[in-house]
């Protein structure tokens, strides 16, 4: 199965100190996951491209973008410019994301497909191979902080099925209510990149808490 990737969420994190926050687990982390909201697609505003382009300034680390927004295409090259590497966008707003898939083409960041709890797996099957990440939505979009819902990993198990049997190496990402509790289960259906926000960024020790959820996922 596809190397183990540990992606924190920094919408956990201190925004006021954010460049150290990053900086203090970079080297126990493969990437950082970005959630920008825009008050549409979900019922909360996070934030946008300044602030990804600050970040950009401080790490060189894989920026992970998940795009809870209803027109993200529109903004791939804003994403690109501020220092995004992949752009994901969900499901229920791109039935065909061709559009989407396009716009990243175009400014040379990696694609993803997010399906919230309520979709199904189908509405991204046909476009995996598109895709360097899947992301199945482990809570409904828009707000750190909730319980994992087991019910989704279903769609997971679907999911490393097709992956594996086109031979492809698409990433599968789970997000929301993840934590050393519920990351094995995860992993036993198939996922392979674990975003992660309060179980890491609201710890009293961080690095501990990266280091932690890696081996118990390895051992898992
Ligand atoms: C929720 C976001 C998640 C969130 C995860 O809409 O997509 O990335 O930050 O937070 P935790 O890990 O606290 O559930
Ligand atoms: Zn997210």
């Amino acid at each position: 199965m596809t190397s183990i990737k540990i992606a924190p969420s920094i919408l956990a994190a201190d925004f006021a100190d954010l460049g150290n926050e990053v900086a203090r687990i970079a080297d126990y982390i493969d990437m950082v996951h970005i959630d920008v909201m825009d008050g549409h697609f979900v019922p909360n505003i996070s934030l946008g491209f300044p602030v990804i382009a600050s970040l950009r300034a401080t790490t060189d680390l894989y920026f992970d973008c998940h795009m809870m927004t209803t027109n993200p295409d529109v903004f791939a090259e804003n994403l690109a410019t501020a220092g995004g590497n992949l752009l994901t966008v969900h499901a229920e707003v791109f039935p065909d994301p061709s559009r989407a898939i396009a716009a990243a083409q175009r400014e040379g960041l990696d694609f993803g497909l997010a399906v919230s709890p309520p979709t199904p797996v189908e509405a991204i099957l046909p476009y995996v191979e598109n895709c360097s990440q899947v992301l199945v939505m482990t809570v409904h979009p828009g707000f750190g902080g909730q319980s994992f819902l087991g019910e989704v990993l279903g769609k997971v198990e679907r999911l490393r099925k097709t992956i594996d049997s086109a031979g492809l190496t698409t990433d599968i990402q789970v997000d929301g209510g993840v934590t050393s509790e519920t990351a094995p289960l995860a992993r036993a259906a198939g996922a392979n990149v674990f975003v992660a926000g309060s179980a890491i960024f609201s710890q009293d020790d961080p690095i501990a808490a990266c280091e932690a959820l890696r081996k118990i996922i390895e051992e898992s």
